[in-house]
């Protein structure tokens, strides 16, 4: 079982678009793909007809009391998605008080990846979305992955957001014996304009290595997928956005492969 995050501590960046594109395109060649919505907002719950204010389990109870995660905590959050090979553990909007409550609880940073310890037979993949902000739930996201997917919108100020999650990459990395090592995504471009041109060209001159070859372009078909809980996938197998995230993804399964050498 592979896990991957998506983070940037900056909103609105594509990080719920990516989670739920790369599942699509991940199931459709036949992988099981967990999804677990971390951000209290609960986008990606409400992508797949949930409803984050009325949830009575979400999993946010991981975070609720004891330390111990045991198999029956986490398989009775798992709800159905669109996809038949797509399940998702969902956000409830009670989360957001998590970050208060968890000021000092030491070893809550755990609590997901113990999850998953418990699924790891049942899944190939699993796809975290977490919240804009350094907190116990990102820091959740960032501990229970092997690898990192830092969308960054192509316009002025992008890089600003890209440098204050970098730094807490750096931070996350200090404590990890095995680095986390992460993927920027450049998203919403749109070449006609100068500040996605030369944004993109700032991101390929300070971020070399980790850059992605596979550029986003704006596609309003990301929107109409969302209004009817499909994956990008499912509605438009043709759209531009589409074949750049399965460009996206080639690039990813095959750095997967050669890091597994
Ligand atoms: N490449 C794209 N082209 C056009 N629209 C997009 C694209 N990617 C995402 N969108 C749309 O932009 C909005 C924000 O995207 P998304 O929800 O994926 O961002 P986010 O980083 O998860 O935001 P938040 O921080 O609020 O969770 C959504 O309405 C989505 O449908
Ligand atoms: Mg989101």
């Amino acid at each position: 079982m592979h896990v991957w995050s998506v983070a940037n501590q900056k909103g609105g960046v594509g990080k719920t678009t990516t989670v739920v594109t790369i599942a699509g395109l991940l199931a459709e060649v036949g992988y099981r793909v967990l999804l677990i919505d971390l951000d209290p907002h609960g986008s990606l719950t409400s992508y797949f007809g949930y409803d984050p204010d009325e949830l009575e389990d979400s999993v946010y109870d991981l975070f609720n009391g004891n330390k111990k995660v045991a198999k029956d905590d986490v398989t009775r959050l798992l709800l159905k998605s669109s996809h038949e090979r797509i399940e998702l553990i969902p956000a409830s909007t009670a989360m957001a008080t998590l970050e208060r409550k968890a000021v000092g609880a030491e070893g809550m940073g755990l609590q997901v990846a113990k999850a998953l310890s418990h699924v790891k037979d049942r899944y190939d993949y699993v796809l975290i979305d977490s919240p804009p902000v350094l907190g116990v739930l990102m820091v959740n996201a960032l501990a229970a992955c092997q690898h990192l997917l830092v969308p960054v919108q192509t316009e002025f100020l992008a890089l600003k957001g890209l440098e204050r999650m970098v730094r807490t990459i750096n931070m996350i990395n200090r404590a990890r014996t095995k680095k986390l090592s992460f993927t920027i995504i450049p998203t919403f471009y749109d070449r006609r304009t100068q500040a996605s041109v030369s944004s993109l060209r700032e991101l390929h001159h300070n971020y070399p290595n980790e850059i992605s070859n596979a550029v986003i372009p704006v596609d309003t078909k990301f929107r109409n997928a969302s209004i009817q809980g499909l994956v990008p996938s499912v509605m438009d197998s043709s759209s531009r956005g589409v074949h750049s995230y399965a460009r996206l993804l080639r690039s990813l399964l095959e750095r997967q492969k050669q890091e597994a050498l």
